[in-house]
């Protein structure tokens, strides 16, 4: 299988859309790779704070992300991420890092510094890639591309309730201004905005169960020929 022959289920939408969960499932039910690219530029948000560099420091951001020490460890149930050696797997799932990852998403040197690195997760015999634009610009070429959303009022009940199973509480209005907000950042930067790729499905998955969505982009890969016949 040569590079552009692996398959990429590319999956793109705006966050809490449930795109980490359902790419991981999909990703576990092929036994594909899995590449959760936003927690690449939650990664670089961190080490940038950890290493004392400025937010709005494009080249030395740019710098942090590409000499980026981190291991992915595929556990049963999520994946450990290691960052320089030390657990970061739940400080980046923050609010404050997700934040912070937002704001350097917007720098063209450093989506530049990631692209390659995302590239590498493409390995038989096939990807899951989940993101903003993993469709638009990291696997332009892809066989399949979805776009996965819900609405903003869903969104916020969702991460209620995953902020509850935390043992954390927080007011919805709270978190439906943060998911706008963080919505309208990633929609409108002038480099490679959160938007459904021409060839892309649309997936609103509002109304829908997460196995409900699982077994809709098992039947759109199978329907494309890209899984082998069962
Ligand atoms: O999906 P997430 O919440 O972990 O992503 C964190 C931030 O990174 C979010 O603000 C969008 C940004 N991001 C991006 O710009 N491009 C990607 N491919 C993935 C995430």
């Amino acid at each position: 299988m040569s590079g552009s022959e692996i398959p990429v289920l590319a999956i793109d939408g705006p966050g809490g859309a449930g795109k980490g969960t359902i790419s991981r499932l999909v990703a576990e039910r092929l036994g594909w790779h899995l590449l959760d690219s936003g927690a690449l530029y939650r990664l670089t948000a961190l080490a940038a704070s950890r290493h004392g560099v400025a937010l709005d420091d494009e080249a030395a951001l740019a710098e942090v992300a590409r000499h980026l020490d981190v291991v992915f460890v595929a556990e049963a149930e999520a994946t450990r991420v290691l960052l320089e050696g030390d657990d970061a797997t739940t400080t980046i799932r923050t609010e404050q890092v997700g934040d912070a990852a937002s704001r350097v998403a917007a720098l063209p040197a450093v989506r530049e510094a990631l692209l390659s690195r995302q590239r590498d997760f493409r390995k038989p015999p096939g990807l899951v890639a989940d993101g903003r634009d993993m469709g638009t610009v990291v696997f332009t070429a892809a066989p399949l591309k979805i776009f996965l959303t819900a609405s903003a009022e869903e969104r916020a009940h969702r991460r209620q309730r995953q902020l509850r199973e935390a043992g954390v509480d927080a007011s919805l209005s709270s978190l439906l201004k943060e998911i706008q907000a963080r919505d309208a950042r990633d929609m409108q930067r002038s480099v490679a905005p959160l938007k459904p790729a021409d060839d892309a499905i649309t997936l609103d998955t509002t109304r829908l169960t997460i196995p409900e969505v699982v077994d809709r982009l098992t039947e759109l890969l199978t329907q494309r020929g890209l899984l082998p016949d069962a």
